[in-house]
């Protein structure tokens, strides 16, 4: 036997343990059909996020970068019926998808899709008075991770969990002259996290049908 493709694992962990989901896979068509790129975490990762969720009893979600609502979806079964996701989303085209997915999908009356660059809908949630998010997906734009990081720390408590995707891309994350800004957004990012005495924080590489990449994930442990 040759040596298997990241790929084939990746399908033979997902047909038996994530198996195939209407919703989730008519958004995904949907997404292909309206020209989104396909930059979703996989169906294996969206599975670890929703159960990452419903571990710490998440009710109230934050997630920044929708595209089309297939990482929302997951999280939106993963709140209590009266639980809430909130995600951010700067193009209109991708918002206008993910609402249709999510309705598709049953979850209209629990997401609340914010139209506009994240680092000016932040701001505006800070202010609504929701209370604290129990768990913060970053997914958006590389270059602002800190930015995010930054309102992730005020828009949690202390046990809420943030996780951020994206943090290794094939190992550039090593190239310390990258003129890519989005590995300097990533590299300023893990200096943050080293340097943020409220987070307990790790991150883990990954590999699949999205190739090799990886996930940082902290947990708030003080104010
Ligand atoms: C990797 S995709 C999100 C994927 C989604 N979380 C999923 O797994 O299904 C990143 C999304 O972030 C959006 N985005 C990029 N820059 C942004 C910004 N400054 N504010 C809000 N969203 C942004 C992009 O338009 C894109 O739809």
């Amino acid at each position: 036997m040759g040596q298997p493709s990241w790929n084939e694992v990746d399908g033979y962990i997902v047909e038996r343990l994530v198996r195939h989901d209407d919703a989730l896979a008519a958004a995904l068509e949907a997404n292909k059909a309206a020209g989104l790129p396909a930059i979703d975490v996989s169906p294996a990762q969206g599975k670890l996020l929703h159960l990452l969720a419903r571990m710490v009893g998440a009710r109230r979600v934050l997630e920044i970068g929708t595209l089309g609502g297939y990482s929302t979806i997951w999280f939106a079964r993963a709140v209590p019926p009266d639980g809430v996701v909130v995600t951010l989303e700067a193009l209109p085209a991708h918002a206008d998808v993910a609402r249709k997915n999510i309705e598709r999908a049953g979850f209209a009356a629990k997401v609340d899709i914010r139209v506009g660059p994240a680092l000016e809908t932040l701001p505006l949630l800070a202010g609504d008075g929701g209370g604290a998010f129990d768990m913060i997906f970053i997914d958006a734009d590389k270059r602002s991770n800190p930015e995010y990081l930054r309102w992730a720390l005020k828009l949690a408590r202390v046990g809420s969990v943030i996780i951020v995707d994206n943090v290794v891309r094939d190992g550039a994350v090593l190239d310390a002259n990258s003129g890519d800004d989005d590995i300097q957004g990533i590299r300023r990012f893990f200096d943050d996290l080293a340097a943020e005495a409220r987070l307990g924080a790790t991150a883990i590489q990954t590999v699949g049908s999205k190739g090799w990449d990886g996930f940082a994930i902290a947990l708030v442990e003080r104010d």
